[in-house]
């Protein structure tokens, strides 16, 4: 049984603020952290409104649902992070930004065996554990990737990334903290995409060749997908709600980190990213989401 009792979480967008719900219902107290005030606000009306959700649908006690609110603190002040026990970053997929906060990280935690986690989707645990261990010599060991998918609340895996330099106990420990917090933890090695997006990308990249290509109308891949498949959502639907540009920066970090001309973004995905049209999060991917 994992023994953390504070986490901070680094971001509070749909990642960050699904994995500070989960831990706070599993009885742990969260500081969930973001420069970004008005991004405080809307994840603080999230976790209030999906746990009343959660109290209307029978599946969890009012007092129950009271507590877990009553465990988040919501802070802009990065100093509110220094006594967590474990700290999870969920912020943006850029390898420079994430450098960044884990060399601070490594130097604002104070308790020694507290761990650094990256909620990354791709990007190499290594190469950010080397950045802790930059600030602050050793912290390496205790750098981990503990990658969540969406809908937090919803989805059952937790992959669990090990670095290069990341200890075995520390791995044993976030599969603790993983199934505390109701999720299945299963462990892949640092490789480019890990095992998740190593796989699922190059076929959702596949379904946009196949629209490029005129194989089917957009409706028609994902129902064929979803029919013949038993996919809960098609390929091109879960693209949009994954965000179009995640996408095409996961197919990248896959071609640079694999190096393979194979896993570069499909054009058709790139054309649709520089045009704005960024899924469900703009309103408009390969499908309209503003009627
Ligand atoms: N946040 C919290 N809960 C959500 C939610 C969200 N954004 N979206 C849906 N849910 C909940 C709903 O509230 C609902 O719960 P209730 O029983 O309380 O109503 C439940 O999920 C089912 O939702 P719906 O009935 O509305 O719709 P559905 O049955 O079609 O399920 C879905 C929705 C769970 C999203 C389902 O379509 C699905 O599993 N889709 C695939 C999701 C997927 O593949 N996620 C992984 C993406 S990859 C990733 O995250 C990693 C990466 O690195 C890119």
């Amino acid at each position: 049984m994992s023994d953390v009792k504070k986490m901070g979480v680094i971001g509070a967008g749909q990642m960050g603020g699904g994995i500070a719900q989960i831990a706070a219902v599993a009885g742990i107290d969260v500081v969930v952290f973001d420069a970004h005030a008005p991004a405080l606000e809307k994840c603080t009306k999230t976790h209030q409104k999906l746990l009343a959700r959660a109290v209307e649908k029978g599946r969890m006690e009012q007092s129950d649902c009271d507590a877990a609110l009553a465990r988040i603190t919501y802070s802009p002040k990065w100093d509110d992070l220094a006594n967590v026990d474990w700290a999870i970053e969920a912020v943006v997929e850029d390898a420079t930004v994430k450098a960044e906060i884990f060399s601070k990280l490594a130097t604002t935690l104070t308790n020694p065996n507290a761990v650094l986690a990256t909620n990354t989707s791709s990007i190499s645990i290594t190469q950010i554990a080397a950045a802790a261990d930059v600030a602050k010599p050793g912290t390496s060991s205790r750098v981990i990737g503990m990658h969540f998918f969406f809908p937090v609340p919803v989805m059952k895996l937790v992959e669990i990334i090990k670095g290069l330099q990341t200890d075995d106990a520390v791995v044993a420990r976030t599969a603790a903290l993983a199934e505390r917090m109701g999720k299945t933890p299963l462990t892949a090695n640092d490789r480019a995409g890990f095992v998740s997006n190593r796989v699922l990308m190059p076929m959702l990249n596949e379904a946009f060749y196949a629209l490029m290509e005129g194989v089917a109308e957009p409706e028609a891949i994902d129902g064929i997908m979803k029919l013949g498949c038993n996919f809960p959502m098609g390929p091109l639907r879960l693209a949009d709600f994954i965000g179009l540009d995640t996408c095409a920066h996961i197919m990248d970090v896959l071609a640079e980190g694999l190096n393979a001309d194979r896993y570069r973004p499909c054009p058709l995905l790139r054309q649709l990213v520089a045009a704005g049209r960024l899924g469900n999060k703009t309103g408009h991917g390969v499908f309209d989401y503003t009627t």
